[in-house]
């Protein structure tokens, strides 16, 4: 199949999350499948290309796209996905993402991901790459759908057997912008193609024309897709996910094992995998030792690796944490960065508890591999969560995931029970203090009987995530999609 995916984020070009890890595996795993995919993202500014093989394709330089009122000039590269033989298309304008960060709260944030649209189908055209699907992924690329049906429509021999998915990684971030810039839609998408109500309201919603117009839209698990049909779920297009009945589901995203794999891993000192495991112990003296947290080795380590945001349950985290550290023997490595008042309370943390809490506050890939290898017990008490990549990263590495009950991370972790010995972590249902504080203290129970524990590390070891087995189901929804031509 032709498939043109979009994305904001690529791993590891660009990334702040865990789209970034999906929009680099997903295309690459289709490709191994056959496929021909091409994906397109944005040269930002802050990218780090050294080393990266990046070549501009001559017959697309210096080209111009309207978006709204104004021409954006543009150039096309591509480079070569580190270890692969694919190449993916970055679209360098800029005037637009010559920035220092990939999201900003700039009044232009929306013709950014217009334009990376816009350049994406006129690339697709100038290429004579007819897609038969077209892919696109958050707020940012979800006019495509729309875009599709209105401004390229006229397109028929390109666009004519285009069927799009539109994927919600996370419907936190709808990229909503007011009424009167509306008109950035233009050429070929006038007013009256966009949501009454809301306009009405005095704003537009980029997330809920992804949602309206897609053939097809997914999120990125299954329990996620029933948790956004509800009021509590879905930040106010759960309406407009119900009247779109079957046209939503929800697919667990893959994990790229290539990537996170502690028998492979280029990050973390020591090597090893379920039948080695002294090679994990390894990795905590090493991570304690760098971090000068001097303690005994069979001192438990709790690892955070985060966005610090309110989705990801830091509330939870005030009382508690200063609790468990005051009572039981426990260390806490927490990387992460985000919203001040939740980086202030780490940091406090961190100088109450000398040498026993650890605060890297910013972006480190390094840091992050080496936290899921060394840590004993991963804490994830998501308010949501779409899908969560690093619980499944922790159950790879041998490394126990606190998770609560909600979205993926009620898909990929099963409470363990010490009696019969099944289970893959530790799962608590109710957002507040009460159940992080029973989670908490249960692993830390179950941490001290090594034999209960060992079982539990390698239930987590033995579970198979891999996009080898997650990508039949997005062919199949290609294949339903192609096969269904109006
Ligand atoms: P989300 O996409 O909501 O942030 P996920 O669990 O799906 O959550 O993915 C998070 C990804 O981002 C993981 O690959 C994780 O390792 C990475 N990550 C998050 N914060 C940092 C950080 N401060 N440094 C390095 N990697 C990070
Ligand atoms: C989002 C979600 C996260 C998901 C990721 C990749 O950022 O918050 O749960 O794993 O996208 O789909």
């Amino acid at each position: 199949m032709r498939i043109c995916f979009l994305s904001a984020e690529y791993s590891p070009f660009a990334k702040t999350g865990g789209l970034g890890d999906v929009a680099a595996a997903l295309p690459r795993h289709l490709a191994r499948r056959g496929h021909d995919v091409r994906t397109f993202i944005p040269l930002h500014g802050q990218m780090d290309l050294r080393g990266v093989d990046l070549h501009p394709v001559d017959f697309l330089q210096g080209l111009k796209v309207r978006v709204g009122h104004h021409d954006m000039l543009y150039s096309v590269h591509t480079a070569r996905v580190p270890g692969s033989d694919l190449w993916v298309y970055l679209i360098d304008c800029p005037a637009l993402f010559d920035r220092p960060r990939i999201y900003s709260d700039a009044h232009d944030e929306h013709v950014r991901y217009l334009m990376l649209t816009r350049a994406a189908f006129e690339c697709c055209q100038r290429m004579s790459f007819a897609p038969q699907i077209v892919h696109a992924n958050d707020w940012h690329t979800a006019f495509a759908p729309l875009l599709l049906r209105t401004a390229y429509a006229w397109d028929k021999a390109c666009f004519g057997g285009a069927k799009s998915v539109f994927t919600i990684h996370n419907i936190g971030y709808q990229g909503v912008f007011s009424a009167g810039q509306a008109g950035d839609l233009a050429p070929g998408v006038g007013v009256e193609a966009l949501h009454q109500d809301d306009l009405a309201a005095g704003r537009v919603n980029p997330m809920r024309h992804g949602v309206i117009h897609a053939d097809a839209v997914t999120t990125v698990s299954p329990t996620y897709a029933a948790e956004i049909r509800t009021p509590e779920g879905g930040h106010g297009l759960d309406a407009n996910l119900r009247a779109r009945g079957t046209a939503v589901s929800g697919i667990l995203n893959g994990v790229d094992y290539e990537e996170w794999n502690p028998a492979t891993d280029r990050y973390i000192p020591h090597r090893y995998d379920a039948s080695s495991l002294a090679g994990k112990a390894r990795n905590k003296e090493a991570l304690l030792d760098l971090l000068r947290m001097h303690s005994p080795p069979a001192t438990p380590l709790v690892g955070m690796v985060s966005r610090l945001t309110r989705q990801k349950g830091l509330d939870l985290l005030y009382d508690t944490l200063p609790e468990v550290l005051e009572r039981d023997a426990v260390r806490l490595v927490v990387l992460g960065s985000g919203e001040h008042h939740y980086e202030h309370f780490l940091h406090d943390l961190q100088q109450r508890f000398p040498g026993r809490v650890v605060f890297y506050s910013g972006y480190s890939e390094e840091l992050a591999h080496f936290i899921e290898a060394a840590a004993d017990i991963f804490l994830m008490p998501s308010l949501y969560e779409p899908c969560g990549l690093n619980q499944m990263y922790s159950l790879k590495y041998g490394t126990v995931p606190i998770v609560r009950r909600t979205g993926g991370l009620a898909d990929s972790v099963r409470h363990f029970d010490p009696t019969t010995g099944s289970g893959t972590g530790v799962v608590f249902n109710d957002f507040d203090a009460g159940g992080v504080r029973w989670a908490l203290a249960t692993a830390l129970e179950w941490y001290g009987w090594p034999s209960v524990w060992r079982r539990l590390v390698l239930n987590g070891m033995a579970e198979d995530f891999s996009w080898e087995k997650q990508i039949g189901d997005y062919e199949s929804l290609y294949e339903g999609l192609v096969g269904t031509r109006e």
